[in-house]
């Protein structure tokens, strides 16, 4: 936990599964660029090339395929410990193999991620002319030919490649592990429990201003000089900051002049139901689209 606080973020694995041909490595190639561009600390473990060096005396027998996942999740595991976010590429076709990876690492870091392609689309694309060998009965335990896969119940994530190209597919991956909490924020940071000390404690990604500090945010009151200072302490952090508890325009412009990156309160929107939430973002999706839409709006993201 140490190492991973260290380079300001949570460890995990993304276990990607799926059949060859499906675009695993392609896929976790782009989710890494995209991780390292928000800063994280990756590794990407592939079975093209771990199957080269750490696992080159296995096969693709039932027993061999058993152990090299045993290997790569043990590998994975110790990256994790390092404070990595491991990303895995390995068809790992059998389900029990992949709980036993899940269950080698602490709850929420396994993150499943179903590389979803039907055997057809993966056997027209055949990038490496393997599929065709293997009807050719050229190579045996052909996974999907001659050898099953489990495909899992419940990923994470699942990505349907034959409706997103490869780049979509990786976008689709990064947001879903937002959605899964690859940020965490500290709440009603400046009072309670969130003190500066938990700052020091986890590797958050954002800071969230209590609104005792957002209420009265004329200049020179003592919460002006607070909110400014929490901003310029979670910029030079790093991390994201978030305000609450605005109620009018003269805090919205005041915060967004501080440098917050997202905003909510009464004065943007009332709590919301799913649908209502849904449907809110539809309209603002095609306000933005507008001619006369105002990008100062757009500084702050309106939460
Ligand atoms: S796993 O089943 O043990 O997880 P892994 O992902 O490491 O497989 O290796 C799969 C890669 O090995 C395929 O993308 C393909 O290039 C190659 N390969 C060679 N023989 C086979 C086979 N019999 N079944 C599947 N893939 C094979």
């Amino acid at each position: 936990a140490a190492r991973a606080k260290a380079k300001g973020q949570r460890p995990g694995v993304l276990w990607f599964t799926g059949l060859s041909g499906a675009g695993k490595s392609t896929i976790a190639n782009l989710v890494e660029k995209k991780l390292h561009a928000m800063g994280r600390h990756t590794y990407l473990l592939d079975g093209d090339n771990i199957r080269h060096g750490l696992n080159k005396d296995l096969g693709f027998t039932e027993a061999d395929r058993i152990e090299n996942i045993r290997r790569v999740g043990e590998v994975a595991k110790l990256m994790t410990d390092a404070g990595l976010i491991v990303i895995t590429a390995f068809i790992s076709p059998f389900k029990a193999e992949r709980e036993l990876v899940r269950k080698m690492l602490p709850e929420g870091e396994f993150v499943e991620v179903f590389i979803d392609t039907p055997l057809e689309v993966a056997e027209a694309r055949d990038p490496k002319g393997l599929y065709r060998r293997a009807r050719a009965g050229q190579i045996a335990h052909f996974t999907g030919i001659s050898s099953p896969y489990e495909p899992p119940e419940r990923p994470e994530i699942r990505v349907d490649t034959t409706a997103l190209s490869p780049e979509r597919a990786a976008e689709h991956i990064v947001v879903g592990l937002r959605a899964l909490g690859l940020r965490v924020a500290v709440d009603d940071f400046g009072c309670g429990f969130s003190s500066l000390g938990s700052l020091n404690r986890l590797p958050f990604d954002r800071i969230k201003i209590d609104r005792a500090f957002v209420r009265e945010l004329t200049p020179s009151t003592s919460q002006d000089c607070i909110a400014r200072i929490i901003i310029k302490l979670a910029k030079s952090l790093g991390l994201d900051v978030i305000a609450e508890g605005v109620e009018d325009q003269q805090t919205l412009d005041k915060l967004i002049e501080l440098g917050c990156d997202s905003v909510q309160g009464f004065y943007l929107a009332r709590p919301m139901s799913a649908d209502q939430t849904l449907r809110w973002l539809r309209d603002r999706e095609r306000q933005r689209r507008e001619p006369g839409y105002d990008p100062k709006f757009a500084t702050a993201q309106i939460v």
